[in-house]
């Protein structure tokens, strides 16, 4: 996959070159590329922001610099000697305004061969470069939480790491993936290793048993009260035909109701 990031502050992806995607990278399994949109503006100052139209606060990025370090980044795409993609690149803008970052998303991408991220900062980019680079690529905004971060770069940040660490070949082992925390839609259950007691507190007992089943049967527990009651959207969420039996006995013991027709209301839903 190739990776290109768009910032006024290529240092803040310093922890790009670490840890399991900096591996990624020296395998030649992730080609991650940082430009400074400084390099993209033309007067003598490098400036790349203005006050906004209509008044208010702060500042907004224009339209410039961008469009070129778009232009340039296409460009690239279609020089032979390059390794780029043949096929275009998706376009993804972080920002606070747009559509919710999860794991469906990190799976959509981790399918892409090529992604361009644009840093925005202040308040946020000159909407035409938005609607002119919609023309050539696909473009979507995403938020990575209902909160505002100073810039888009920590979005990239979390961004990054989670489609990436779904790439074939970039986790040691692939199984990790099956289990963890919103694989089936549940949060994970709680994971013991040795010493089998401590501080007083002794490693649950179906765990140390070797009996698969029924290890399984407790972590899906587990998983579902937890889930349940941290994040019933989740649960809400759910394809009811993903519940056996036993997990609707449990949600029925937490206060849950199914409906007729089969969906799900948690116990202060009335
Ligand atoms: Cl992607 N950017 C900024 N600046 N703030 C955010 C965000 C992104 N996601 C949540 N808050």
């Amino acid at each position: 996959m190739r990776i290109d990031v768009v910032t006024i502050f290529p240092d803040y992806l310093a922890p790009l070159g670490l840890s399991l995607l900096g591996k990624a990278r020296a395998a030649g399994l992730v080609d991650l590329r940082v430009h400074d949109l400084r390099d993209f503006a033309t007067d003598r100052h490098r400036t790349v922001d203005d006050t906004p139209y209509g008044g208010g606060a702060g500042m907004v990025m224009t339209p410039e610099p961008w469009g070129r370090a778009l232009d340039a980044l296409l460009a690239d795409q279609a020089t032979p000697r390059t390794q780029s993609p043949q096929s275009p690149p998706r376009l993804l803008v972080p920002t606070p305004a747009g559509r919710r970052f999860d794991q469906p998303m990190a799976s959509e991408l981790a399918g892409e061969p090529w992604l361009v991220f644009a840093c925005g900062r202040y308040e946020g980019i000159d909407h035409r470069f938005v609607e002119d680079a919609a023309q050539r690529v696909r473009v979507d905004e995403v938020s990575v939480g209902d909160y505002v971060l100073a810039g888009g770069e920590s979005a990239v940040l979390v961004i990054v790491e989670a489609v990436t660490r779904l790439l074939p070949g970039v986790l040691g082992n692939a199984d990790s993936l099956v289990e963890e925390s919103h694989a089936d839609g549940l949060l994970e259950y709680p994971v013991f290793t040795k010493p089998p007691s401590w501080r007083g507190r002794d490693v649950p007992e179906v765990l140390l048993s070797g009996h698969h089943q029924a290890v399984a049967r407790w972590r899906r527990e587990q998983a579902l009260l937890h889930t349940a009651r941290t994040r019933p959207d989740l649960v809400q969420a759910m394809d009811p035909a993903e519940l056996d039996p036993a997990d609707r006995d449990l949600l029925a013991g937490l206060g849950w109701r199914t409906d007729p027709d089969g969906t799900l209301s948690p116990p202060s839903a009335g």
